[in-house]
């Protein structure tokens, strides 16, 4: 995979556009100025869009050349964008370039949060329905895309690296469906290819994005892994809890295949690794890319990451979610696959 890298930007005064965008951002009533916490996707991204874009014209050129990289490349590294400017002002940067590609969506339910804090998180425990995601740790986040267990995944994810961990770790990698497909195409995988396009597979929704947030219910959807819109989605932890509602026969070959798409996705001639610098922007098609992180210690790492759907925010709850109460889970399936392993 060949991510486009853009080095310069051309003349951004940075400085002026981000006071012009906070007092776009106050008129909402809830936005203080004080955090980038603070702003939700219920601002009126369409309208801060059209004031930006009439008076800095800039903005227009620059996400074109960024929309462009992302639609060809599969991602955009933009280096050292927000180097020499302090973490409120970063997030303000990439919440802007998000405006300008398209409509931010919520990364917590409840408050409508749409600048997401990547690091480590203390999680609520106690709680059956809750499960951690990726974001949330420090461990291993194997290949996936995210919000992959939404009716509509987000086209874009936006990542600003603050601080890189200090120990080597953290490093992402990305690897384009295209690349996966010519391997796939091979009659030695073909399999694979059968199987993921044909499959609708069952997405458990994790607690945090859960659209009832109720303690006692999983919602699950269903879709293929390939497929027309996404090209891709992929959450594998997402899809075993899933598999949960279903039978051992369907867990074992789901996890044959799915595993088989990671380990095509992690060779030489496929992937790409990547270790952001801080001030750096990585913007990702999450709809042909999916992601890899490696584990990391430095519980200093710090990222920042928005979501960029193409349309307005996703339906409260869509009639494509399935819900099973907890109880309803294939406890006697899980034993049988405890002890096959
Ligand atoms: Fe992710």
């Amino acid at each position: 995979m060949n991510l486009k890298p853009i080095h310069h930007l051309g003349k951004v005064n940075w400085d002026v556009i981000l006071k012009s965008l906070d007092s776009l951002l106050s008129v909402s009533g809830t936005f203080s100025g004080s955090s980038y916490t603070e702003i939700t996707e219920r601002q009126d991204s369409k309208h801060i869009r059209g004031e930006l874009s009439q008076v800095f014209s800039i903005l227009d050129e620059i996400t074109a050349e960024i929309v462009h990289g992302v639609h060809t490349k599969g991602a955009v590294l933009l280096k050292g964008i927000g180097q020499s400017y302090n973490s409120e002002q970063q997030a303000r940067i990439l919440y802007l370039l998000s405006v300008m590609m398209g409509q931010p969506a919520a990364a917590d339910k409840v408050s409508g949060q749409v600048i997401w804090d990547i690091r480590q998180r203390i999680l609520p425990v106690g709680s059956q329905a809750y499960y951690a995601t990726f974001s949330e740790g420090r461990g291993e986040a194997p290949f996936h895309t995210d919000t992959s267990f939404y009716p509509d995944p987000v086209k874009i994810i936006g990542l600003m690296c603050i601080k890189q961990a200090a120990c080597g770790g953290g490093i992402n990698r990305l690897a384009h469906l295209g690349d996966l497909k010519e391997k796939l195409q091979d009659t030695k995988h073909r399999w694979a290819y059968e199987y993921l396009s044909k499959v609708p597979l069952a997405f458990r929704i994790p607690g945090a994005f859960t659209f009832d947030q109720s303690p006692d219910i999983a919602e699950v959807i269903q879709s293929t892994v390939l497929s027309d819109k996404p090209s891709i989605r992929l959450r594998i932890d997402s899809i075993r809890k899933g598999a949960d509602f279903y039978r051992h026969e369907y867990y074992r070959e789901t996890m044959k295949s799915v595993s088989h798409l990671m380990t095509l996705a992690d060779r030489d001639d496929v992937r790409l690794d990547l270790m952001m610098d801080e001030g750096d922007i990585l913007l990702v098609n999450n709809h042909d890319v999916i992601h890899y992180r490696n584990a990391f210690s430095d519980a200093r790492r710090h990222l920042l990451r928005i979501w960029i759907g193409q349309h307005d925010p996703v339906a409260t709850s869509p009639d494509s979610v399935i819900r099973y109460p907890l109880e309803a889970c294939f406890t006697s399936d899980r034993e049988a696959r405890k002890q096959a392993s």
